[in-house]
């Protein structure tokens, strides 16, 4: 079999219908506790059946040597791009957005193909930077957020803080639904404010207290001295926040926040309920025919993410598609819009874990990922028999650009052949100059040159290093008048490029080149992200 999965099995499901699939990511600033929180929900889903199998990556491993090697480091997110569990009649995809805290366009695509996310916190540091960046990019998708405010069984700043730093920042309403009683050496445990359910630390017993907050059983239960705190807390936080509306949460207006713990196993079982009971089913997908409604009866969807070497013994490749609209059966012909042919689906795969396996069906919101030798790239739209495409996965310009010297140059090939499968999967641009042989490559975040180098000595055999270019600015170039555009590009050949889809791509020293540039070329337009077709 190609590609190496265990036989055939039935997708986990449960209503044989989109309105069951959950799709979400989890967005976060490294260590914050991704990667635990998601083998806690594989664990809840009982996708998992110990804590540890996720954790491929090892340790902490945030050391820029660690982080470098490949293996480890692509240990979730590699082979769990995507990871699929059910519980209680709601199909769980979750995507998994790579860990680093470089910006990549990887993450971004991602998240073009998700309903919902969730924004993990480290009680001890609120708000990131890579989580922020990762939130506007939610917004500008108008995907809904629910907070999952992590690590509560330590010291962390105080709640009240925490939550205004989110609705500050971040400009949104913040409805507290789990609050915590103390906190750090002195954490008993959660408080379901919804529910009236506390929620015991170490044991995980779980008791309703039909009388809320001013209980006595509950009183009884947590001591005078921190049942006053706790309720003159949980009160102020009643009153002081939004109360939980979903129509604000689905609309982006508001963020229902957990605090708990996902090291501890705490409240990740409410997080999942959350999301089952109120995330959005599969939403409607933006093609240039209008929204595809997710009830449509015909398979649609879009590649947003391609994966070389995945299984390094067959050099195959997986694109991920997330489906828009349709029932999906494992053999089906489907149209390949970008090059007008049909392919033939015979091995969709889907992840469990580390586990991949066949999938016989799929509906709307499902990822599946399909093996093939390049034939799909990100951006590509698979339908049944129709021929309208889905937009709005974009390429962003890049903000590092450099020289590759290959060490041998007897590897030409495998360089070649390496650029074009990593660009490809949208790890870098690459741009060949008018004059010259030397590749320029650009990347968003410098940290993504490293893994180049690593992942093209590695799967490729050929060792490179990166030499600094006079030019840090690339703008995509075009003009409704051909000889305008043509004019100005053999005027500044030096200075532009070609992207791998032959697109002229205009490279100057700074803004302020650029600015001069545009000035004097008023019609042409110089531009920072594509729409990648
Ligand atoms: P990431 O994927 O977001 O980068 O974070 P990851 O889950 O790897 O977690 C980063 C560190 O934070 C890990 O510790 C992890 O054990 C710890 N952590 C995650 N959730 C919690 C929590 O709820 N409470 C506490 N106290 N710690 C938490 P590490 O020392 O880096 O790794 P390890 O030795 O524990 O594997």
């Amino acid at each position: 079999m190609e590609t190496g999965e265990t036989e055939g099995r039935a997708r986990p499901r449960a209503k044989e219908s989109y309105t069951t699939r959950r799709t979400f990511a989890i967005i976060s600033h490294p260590d914050a506790g991704k990667t635990t929180l998601t083998e806690k929900l594989l664990l809840t889903g009982g996708a998992i059946e110990m804590a540890g199998a996720v954790r491929a990556k090892g340790n902490k491993a945030r050391a820029k040597s660690d982080w470098m090697n490949i293996e480890r480091d692509r240990g979730i997110s590699v082979t769990s791009s995507v990871m699929t569990f059910e519980k209680d009649g709601i199909n769980f995809n979750l995507l998994d957005t790579p860990g680093h805290s470089d910006f990549s366009e990887d993450t971004y695509r991602t998240l073009t193909a998700v309903d919902s996310a969730i924004m993990v916190i480290d009680a001890a540091k609120g708000i990131e930077g890579q989580t922020r960046k990762l939130f506007e990019i939610c917004r500008l998708r108008d995907i809904p957020i629910i907070t999952f405010v992590n690590k509560i069984d330590r010291e962390g700043r105080d709640p009240f803080e925490l939550l205004d730093e989110i609705e500050e920042q971040l400009a949104m309403d913040v409805a507290p639904m789990i609050w915590p009683v103390g906190q750090g050496g002195l954490f008993k445990g959660c408080y379901d404010l919804k529910r009236n359910d506390f929620i015991a630390a170490k044991t995980h017993e779980t008791t309703h207290y039909e009388g809320g907050l001013d209980d006595p059983a509950l009183k009884a239960r947590l001591g005078e001295a921190t049942h006053d705190g706790f309720r003159e807390a949980a009160e102020l936080a009643l009153e002081g926040y939004a109360d939980f509306d979903a129509a604000a949460y689905r609309d982006g207006h508001l963020t229902p926040v957990i605090f708990g713990s996902a090291l501890e196993n705490f409240a990740v079982d409410r997080l999942m309920d959350l999301i089952a009971a109120h995330a959005p089913e599969p939403r409607p997908q933006p093609s240039d025919k209008g929204p595809v409604d997710p009830s449509g009866e015909k398979v649609s969807g879009f590649v947003f993410k391609v994966q070389a070497n995945m299984d390094p013994k067959h050099r195959d490749r997986v694109a991920f598609v997330r489906f828009c609209s349709g029932h999906f059966k494992r053999g089906m012909k489907l149209d390949h819009v970008r090059s007008g042919k049909a392919i033939a689906v015979s091995n969709p795969i889907y992840f469990v874990a580390q586990e991949r396996s066949l999938t016989e069906e799929a509906y709307a919101g499902d990822v599946i990922g399909i093996p093939n030798h390049g034939t799909l790239q990100v951006g590509d739209t698979l339908t049944e028999g129709e021929s309208f495409r889905f937009t709005g996965l974009p390429a962003f310009a890049p903000e590092v650009l450099r020289r590759v010297r290959l060490e041998d140059t007897m590897k030409m090939k495998q360089l070649r052949r390496g650029l074009e499968d990593l660009a490809q999967e949208g790890l870098v641009q690459v741009f060949r100059p008018t004059f010259g042989s030397d590749w320029i490559v650009g990347v968003v975040g410098p940290l993504q040159l490293d893994v180049l180098a690593s992942r093209i000595s590695g799967e490729y055999k050929a060792d490179v290093t990166f030499e600094p270019v006079q030019y840090n600015v690339a703008r995509w170039i075009r003009c409704s008048n051909e000889q305008t555009l043509k004019q100005f590009i053999k005027d500044n050949a030096t200075q532009v490029v070609r992207d791998r889809d032959d697109r002229p791509v205009y490279l100057c020293r700074d803004d302020w080149d650029l600015r001069y540039v545009m000035d004097r070329n008023k019609d042409i337009a110089f531009d920072a992200t594509r729409e990648i077709v």
